[in-house]
């Protein structure tokens, strides 16, 4: 846990939507990090600020309803946790009066929005920075200090397969216009951010995939550790709960400089443990990790790094760490990040590529109509 350096104060932290993530990732780690303090809570709704200011205590945290009230002389990074299709708006409003911003994921759900935050950073001359805390891993950094001596990297497997995971289903996350889409915003996003290290900065020449949605429906899917009631008249949106994003993505990319990507996203499936994969073959060898990211409880009991050169398949060896110490681990690099100014700008740029391909994925998926009902006899 990073102490603020020598002559820094703690950083002035706002946490901006005050739902699951907030509550169970980010204000517990932020009060235990000596490098920030929490000086205000935001969120419109009665419920996510009484919780929090039950648990904070009224009167040493100011718990405010809109982003608006925060003033940028007296906070010096936001934390946003805030519904997927509130991130572009409620950060580039925090951006352009000169707040960073630590943004969750998915940072946009649009190339447009993406855009719009990239000007945001421009005028405010703040800094964007996003959540994604998967590449902070200690196996997933094992894995890429094996990559190192693969070679060329010539294609790489991502997947992250749960058995049952669907969060808050009859919520926003399972609404597109609300979440933007299902197992490949939520889940792939982080499989894109880890492929970035391996990648480098090449642009994905093609990018096309599938959709599906056969476990979402079941009771029996939904993300139990998250403690949503799931299905509960409370819990159901709008529209009444209905679903209309995916279940399980799957898509095939191809770069620039002619390596492919295989990704596989999945809220539910038929496995039995949840499960994260990342396979890379190089011209010298490949590897394989096998572990499950997130907070799942439904999880493989550690993780495993093999090398295979020349037909032998060797264990490397990857510590075994607490459920969330990449959690801990990005917060601990977040004040370096916000001091040096040669990472402004960094986050748009990848996540240009990311939502890109996403984006492409989803086009093609979209089956017209009349095949689908045809295709389902
Ligand atoms: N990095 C991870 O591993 C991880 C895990 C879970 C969630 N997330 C991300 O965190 C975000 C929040 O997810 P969640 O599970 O906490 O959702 P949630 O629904 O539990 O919480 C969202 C909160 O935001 C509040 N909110 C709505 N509009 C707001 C506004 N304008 N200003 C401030 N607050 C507002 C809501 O009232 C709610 O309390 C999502 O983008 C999700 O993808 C990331």
């Amino acid at each position: 846990m990073s102490a603020p350096s020598i002559g820094e104060p703690p950083i002035r932290t706002a946490v901006v939507g005050l739902g699951w993530a907030a509550r169970s990732i980010w204000l517990p780690r932020l009060r235990h990090n000596p490098a920030f303090t929490v000086t205000a809570a935001v969120d419109p709704d009665e419920r996510g600020r009484a919780a929090v200011a039950e648990a904070e205590g009224m009167d040493r945290l100011p718990v405010l309803a809109a982003v608006h009230d925060l003033d940028p002389a007296e906070v010096d990074l936001a934390v946003v946790a805030v519904p997927n299709h509130l991130h572009c708006a409620v950060a580039a409003e925090l951006l352009a009066k000169g707040i960073p911003v630590f943004l969750e994921k998915p940072v946009c759900l649009t190339s447009e929005e993406a855009e719009r935050l990239a000007e945001a950073e421009r005028s405010g001359g703040a800094m964007l920075l996003a959540g994604s805390a998967a590449r902070y891993r200690a196996d997933v950094r094992g894995l890429y200090r094996i990559a190192a001596r693969l070679g060329h990297i010539r294609h790489v497997e991502l997947a992250w397969v749960r058995s049952r995971g669907v969060p808050d289903r009859g919520g926003w996350f399972t609404q597109r216009s609300l979440a933007g889409g299902g197992a490949l915003v939520d889940l792939g996003w982080h499989l894109f951010d880890i492929a970035v290290p391996l990648l480098g900065t090449a642009a994905f020449r093609h990018a096309i995939g599938t959709v599906s949605s056969d476990f979402i429906v079941q009771r029996s899917s939904r993300a139990a550790w998250r403690g949503d009631d799931g299905d509960g008249p409370a819990l159901l949106g709008a529209n009444g709960g209905a679903t209309d994003v995916e279940d399980t993505a799957r898509g095939f990319l191809i770069t620039d400089d002619g390596r492919s990507v295989v990704l596989h996203a999945s809220w539910a499936s038929h496995e039995e443990l949840d499960t994260t994969r990342v396979t890379i073959d190089g011209s010298a060898g490949s590897a394989t990790l096998r572990c499950t990211f997130g907070f799942s409880p439904n999880r493989l009991e550690k993780s495993t790094l093999t090398r295979t050169v020349d037909g032998t398949t060797r264990p490397v060896a990857v510590p075994t760490e607490p459920v969330g110490t990449e959690y801990d681990r990005q917060l601990d690099m977040l004040p370096a990040q916000l001091r040096d100014p040669a990472g402004r700008g960094r986050v748009i740029d990848e996540v240009r590529r990311t939502i890109g391909a996403i984006e492409r994925v989803y086009a093609s998926a979209r089956i017209p109509r009349k095949v689908r009902e045809s295709a389902s006899v």
